[in-house]
């Protein structure tokens, strides 16, 4: 039974697992799976690399025009790549987290990742996570997904997450980290973390992998009424 060609919006705080479900959820129903927020951290490795951001945090304007020369794309399903160069790995790092907020909330910057999506997601048939995809990137999406967690459960998830590979989080700078981006992305004045009005909330606090995967696979098939009928009338 296939599932048309829709939209569907996964947003949310920080490591609430948005990118792990829409993974699961493109693999089970053969869409195409988009992560906004690589392109954020690709844009901060970027302007890092550049010299165009400071320790703390002023960003040169002449980012807007080096923009243009940037090209930022996914290759090998969802690997981000900066021209020939696979960020994958930098990209995740405490130093990119540290400063991907503050550029994330400066106008141009959403406009050259909103453009850039538009163009991966021509096609059609996509799951994008982030956190306006809902409400700025894609507001007629057919399906919306807003997740959230208690704080300390989306800390414990981003070290053990960090310590898998191999680097050497503290528990308290991970903590704080999700705090402080969760504040400025949700008070940010262009695009802000916020649920869309006709978003489903999921808050995965106590929740396995295989139920949320369970709970989004009855949201998909219940809103296009796709539910299996039985075979044939039971025998009694
Ligand atoms: O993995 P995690 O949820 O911690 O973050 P991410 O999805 O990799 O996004 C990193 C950062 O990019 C967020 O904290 C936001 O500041 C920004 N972002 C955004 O502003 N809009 C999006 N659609 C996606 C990410």
């Amino acid at each position: 039974m296939k599932i048309p060609d829709i939209t569907i919006a996964v947003d949310g705080f920080s490591s609430t697992g948005k990118s792990t479900l829409a993974r699961l959820i493109a693999q089970r129903f053969d869409f195409l799976y988009l992560d906004s927020g690589a392109m954020y951290r690709g844009v901060t490795l970027f302007a890092q690399e550049q010299g165009l951001i400071s320790p703390d945090n002023v960003i040169d304007p002449a980012l807007e025009a080096a923009l243009e020369g940037l090209d930022l794309h996914f290759a090998q399903g969802t690997v981000l790549y900066m021209g020939e160069r696979n960020i994958e790995k930098q990209i995740r790092s405490m130093e990119v987290s540290a400063q991907v907020s503050p550029i994330a909330a400066v106008p141009y910057v959403r406009r050259y990742v909103d453009r850039r999506l538009h163009e991966f997601s021509a096609a059609g048939r996509v799951v994008m996570d982030g956190r306006d995809i809902g409400t700025t990137v894609f507001p007629n999406a057919e399906i919306k997904v807003f997740m959230t967690a208690r704080p300390e459960v989306r800390a414990q998830r981003r070290f053990d997450e960090l310590a898998g590979k191999g680097e050497n989080p503290v528990f308290e700078e991970v903590l704080k980290n999700l705090e402080e981006r969760d504040y400025i992305d949700s008070h940010r004045e262009t695009s802000p973390l916020r649920r869309a009005e006709d978003a489903f909330v999921l808050d995965n606090s106590e929740m396995g992998l295989t139920d949320e995967v369970a709970w989004a696979e009855g949201l998909i098939r219940g809103k296009f009424l796709l539910l299996d009928a039985p075979d044939a009338p039971a025998n009694d």
